[in-house]
């Protein structure tokens, strides 16, 4: 048992499983029976519990249902579902901003492993149901800023990255945390051949108390619902107070590394999109002015510009993590 379960609901004696241990777990499931044909057996006995494992989406089904509200999120209104789902980044699927919701009908989550690699004590192949298993979810409305200068409020459901990670139990040569989405060209049409500038897999990266901070969210679902495929199914990243670049989709790899790692916008242009990538109102991009926002939705005729706040409003939570550090030169 590598962190105990604050769920109730979780079954007690879960451990995060390496997929090796995690197969071999069930062909001993299997030779006992109590797998396949010895199930019926099983459960047509009164009283006998069904042995089956529940699925990664019943168990997110029913920790959905019971997520919780948390207390800090902002009070201004959420866009709607159909503009959070419908107005999306999401290159691997296309670069116009309706290519996600229109090339990802058909997408399919399974099969699904997050590799675990780097710095860690538990390094491994893991399947969603481990992922998922121990972890409370949250609802938390989050302001989320685009460095394009398009912006959204969008109540996100998940749970704190830090709590993952320490499961994996980083060593203390673990400084940076990298992520990688997955790479499918059958899944993602973006990333068929001639298709794209972008060398896949998408990566992105954090510093290690950036990983670890309250606020970094590891997404599972949206509006109450299962995260769709155009947001980043089955999970993906949200970090509030960075441009939404940072905020990885479909992760299938987390990397514990010493060394900071090179992002996938910052091989596209490092002049434009560094590696922290803290919304900043006083450091423009070199192409347009980061000083407002368009809150969506919105229209050519009414644009609802704001001002941007630095940190994207999160300043009081975040700042201290920058101490000392200049923000135009690493921004
Ligand atoms: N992750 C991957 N793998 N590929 C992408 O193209 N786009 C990023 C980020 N994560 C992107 C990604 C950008 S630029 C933004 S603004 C957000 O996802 C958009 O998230 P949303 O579509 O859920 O609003």
């Amino acid at each position: 048992m590598l962190i105990k379960s604050k769920d109730n609901t979780a079954p007690k004696s879960f451990e995060i499983t390496p997929e090796t241990s995690y197969w071999s777990r069930r062909e001993w499931l299997k030779s006992a029976g109590i797998m396949g044909a010895g199930l019926a057996a099983l459960s047509s006995v009164p009283g006998v519990v069904s042995a089956r494992e529940e699925s990664w989406q019943e168990i997110l089904n029913s920790k959905l249902a019971s997520s919780r509200k948390w207390a800090h999120s902002t009070q201004e209104p959420p866009t709607p579902y159909k503009d959070v789902i419908s107005y999306n980044n999401f290159y691997e699927f296309g670069t116009g901003k309706s290519d996600p919701v229109e090339n990802s009908k058909d997408f399919k989550v399974d099969p699904w492993r997050v590799h675990i690699a780097g710095e860690v004590g538990k390094p491994g192949r893991y399947t969603l149901e481990d992922i998922f298993r121990p972890h409370p979810l949250e609802d938390r409305v989050y302001r989320f800023r685009c460095v394009e200068a398009w912006s959204m409020v969008v109540p996100w459901v998940g749970f704190p990255l830090a709590d993952l990670l320490k499961r994996f139990e980083p060593t203390t040569k673990a400084k940076y945390v990298r992520f990688e989405t997955l790479v499918d060209p059958d899944r993602f049409p973006g990333q068929r051949f001639g298709r794209s500038t972008i060398s896949w897999p998408y990566v992105e990266g954090l510093r290690m108390d950036e990983a670890m901070h309250p606020l970094t969210l590891m997404v599972v679902g949206v509006y109450g619902k299962t995260l769709l495929p155009q947001n980043g199914a089955p999970l993906r990243l949200m970090v509030p107070w960075k441009y939404g670049f940072k905020s990885i989709k479909s992760i299938v790899k987390i990397e514990f590394l010493e060394k900071e790692p090179k992002t996938t916008w910052q091989q596209l242009a490092s002049q434009e999109y560094g590696f922290f990538a803290n919304v900043n109102p006083e450091v423009d991009h070199p192409r347009w002015s980061q000083k407002r926002e368009r809150r969506l939705p919105n229209s050519i005729w009414d644009p609802n510009w704001m001002p941007t706040q630095k940190f994207n409003g999160y300043e009081e939570q975040v700042a201290s993590l920058y101490a000392g550090m200049n923000l135009r030169t690493h921004f």
